[in-house]
């Protein structure tokens, strides 16, 4: 067995784990730095950098004690070296290094959006194996993404839709923020939904072709949910204010707007699940965590097409994906020199690592 140690440091979480052959996960261990980003009401780059370098030493001995395993069965070190926060990532990174060095074994660099997608393949790699799954159509829906990737049995990959302006997670985040319900705003906006109705307000569905407007060919699969926040900010205008919210009218305002912007995820996942005849959906990255997302996504899904739904554990940023991937390149002797440096944005990909 390949035991691989992954780190995560792209955000607001530090997290090490230790995962064996790519879906064995012995360890998952994640500090989260919520507490500490919430009274800015967002992620505060410098400080998370401060925050990951106090905790990436015990999370990652926490990793390996709660895996049993001694450092020297470790045959590689994983690590996100991108896309996400420049002074965060570089934490991770020279962790990462320097262990690499320390302990004489291999760097592999993973790339965080894809390691989201295989995230849903922790519990399920046996799925990987089999033609029947491809085409497969992921969704991923994050704080920082939101896209749509096919990827097909010839391991080539294609991001074939994404949003044109604030991520899904941002739009619950800063929709949240509007309402004053706190931070991060994706969880409590998933709850207090429950109790309000989700058809009470109207909210826009942008670029799903609707209001009289014709969707235009290159945004077809695209997203964007800018405008849902503005209609929010006019929504609470319109109705006095937040202050002058009874506890009614606050649940059936952040059921409608999370209702707003999950029916979108849906119907642009479906129309793509369509147009390409893909064979599964998968659906991944924190967002994935939403209720309504995952029963709304499984309940809309043709029978026909597999729906590959990650565990909750997988979902929000974690380092079990990193080490999990990190595995794939592992075995195909795949490393990087320690020179390995680290970027912000999410590069053009044309291939996975993990379709074999
Ligand atoms: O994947 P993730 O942990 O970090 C990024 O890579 O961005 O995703 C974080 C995002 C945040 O926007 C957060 O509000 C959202 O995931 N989130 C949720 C839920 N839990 C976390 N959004 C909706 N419903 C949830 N239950
Ligand atoms: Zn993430």
């Amino acid at each position: 067995m390949d035991v691989i140690l992954g780190i995560e440091t792209s955000c607001d979480e530090t997290a090490a784990s230790i995962v064996l052959n790519g879906h064995k996960v012995c360890s998952n261990v994640v500090a989260s730095q919520i507490s500490q980003h919430a009274v800015y009401g967002g992620v505060v780059p410098e400080l998370a950098a401060r925050e990951h370098l106090k905790a990436i030493t015990p999370v990652t001995k926490e990793a390996i004690e709660k895996a049993d395993v001694n450092v020297s069965d470790i045959k590689a070190i994983a690590v996100t070296n991108g896309p996400g926060l420049m002074p965060a990532l570089l934490v991770g990174l020279n962790f990462a290094r320097g262990f690499a060095a320390s302990n004489k074994i291999p760097l592999i660099g993973v790339n965080h959006f894809i390691a989201h997608i295989y995230s849903a393949f922790l519990n399920n790699t046996d799925l990987l194996k089999v033609p029947e799954t491809y085409p497969i159509l992921a969704l991923v829906v994050s704080g920082g993404h939101t896209a749509l990737v096919l990827i097909n049995k010839d391991n080539s990959a294609d991001i074939i839709g994404t949003t044109i302006d604030d991520a899904a997670g941002e739009a619950l985040d800063k929709g949240a923020k509007l309402l004053n319900l706190g931070y991060p705003g994706g969880p409590i906006i998933d709850k207090i939904a429950r109790s309000g109705d989700p058809n009470k307000y109207k909210f826009p569905r942008s670029l799903t072709g609707g209001a009289g407007k014709p969707l235009s060919k290159q945004n077809r699969f695209n997203f964007s949910f800018s405008g849902l926040k503005t209609s929010l900010l006019y929504h609470i205008e319109k109705l006095g204010g937040i202050d002058s919210f009874r506890d009614d009218i606050m649940h059936d305002t952040v059921a409608s707007y999370q209702n707003a912007a999950v029916d979108v995820l849906c119907i642009k996942t479906l129309n793509a699940a369509k147009y390409f005849n893909a064979k599964s959906v998968v659906l991944c990255g924190g967002v994935a965590q939403n209720s309504l997302l995952r029963d709304e996504l499984e309940s809309r899904l043709p029978k026909h097409i597999k729906f590959i739904l990650t565990a909750k554990e997988f979902c929000g940023d974690n380092a079990a994906m990193i080490a999990g991937l990190g595995w794939h390149y592992y075995k195909n002797d795949k490393f990087d020199d320690l020179g390995l440096d680290a970027y912000s944005r999410l590069p053009k990909f044309t291939t996975v690592p993990f379709v074999h």
